[in-house]
């Protein structure tokens, strides 16, 4: 059996994703270790997750920084020395900067909350429904330099209904978001996905459209 998949996690608020992954982990549904959880935000509750977890953590404030790309690289030097396979983005809510991105390149995963490349960027609830969508959704996908464009791995979809707000779609959105994650990183544990310049590869073969999880939490057939 393959080893457990290494990661560093990054949040700036809440962490009810980073907290799927702990769960995932302890269960044992995910053969993975969270070596450490950073922050741009000395508050962000994720930090304190961690904590209660058990997991090193780093708050890293961005002021004080000559520049994005000065904060980045301190950012990413501090993961850099816990040496994880995978960096996870769960909620963190900084751009960063090409080279970073470049070093990461195939090694980064972030998720997002819409059906990309659907709304790319922030309010992506209220713009759903706002566009009269009947459904909405969320993605994994590969980091890259462009915000929320990088190579979508995997989605997972929820209906809009009428009556919704930002906040009721938000709240229906949060559980799919955390299944979603927790079993696109099982794909990675199990060494079944792989960034390849050519394309996104699962079980060996280019993927040529996203995953799709369905309600049962299993992946739909392609
Ligand atoms: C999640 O909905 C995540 O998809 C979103 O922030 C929230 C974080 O919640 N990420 C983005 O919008 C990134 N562009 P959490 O802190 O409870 O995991």
């Amino acid at each position: 059996m393959s080893a457990t998949l290494s990661l560093a996690v990054l949040v700036s608020g809440r962490g009810s994703n980073l907290q799927a992954i702990i769960d995932a982990c302890r269960s044992g549904r995910l053969r993975a270790k969270i070596l450490a959880v950073l922050s741009d935000r000395i508050e962000a509750e994720g930090l304190r997750r961690a904590e209660a977890a058990g997991i090193p953590t780093i708050a890293l404030a961005p002021r004080g920084y000559p520049s994005r790309r000065a904060y980045d690289e301190a950012l990413f030097a501090r993961i850099s020395s816990f040496a994880p396979e995978l960096v996870v983005l769960a909620g963190f809510m900084r751009v960063l900067s090409a080279p970073v991105v470049e070093a990461w390149a195939g090694r980064m995963i972030n998720i997002h909350p819409s059906l990309l490349p659907k709304y790319p960027g922030l309010q992506t609830h209220r713009r759903a429904i706002e566009a009269g969508d009947r459904e909405h959704g969320a993605s994994v996908h590969f980091v890259s330099a462009e915000v929320d464009a990088g190579p979508v791995i995997a989605r997972v979809r929820v209906p809009i209904l009428p009556g919704d707000d930002p906040e009721t779609l938000a709240a229906r959105l949060l559980p799919r978001e955390h299944a979603l994650l927790t079993a696109t990183l099982a794909l990675f544990a199990e060494r079944r996905l792989e960034w390849r310049p050519a394309g996104i590869h699962l079980d060996g073969c280019i993927l040529d459209r996203p995953l799709e999880l369905g309600a049962d939490d299993r992946w739909l057939p392609a």
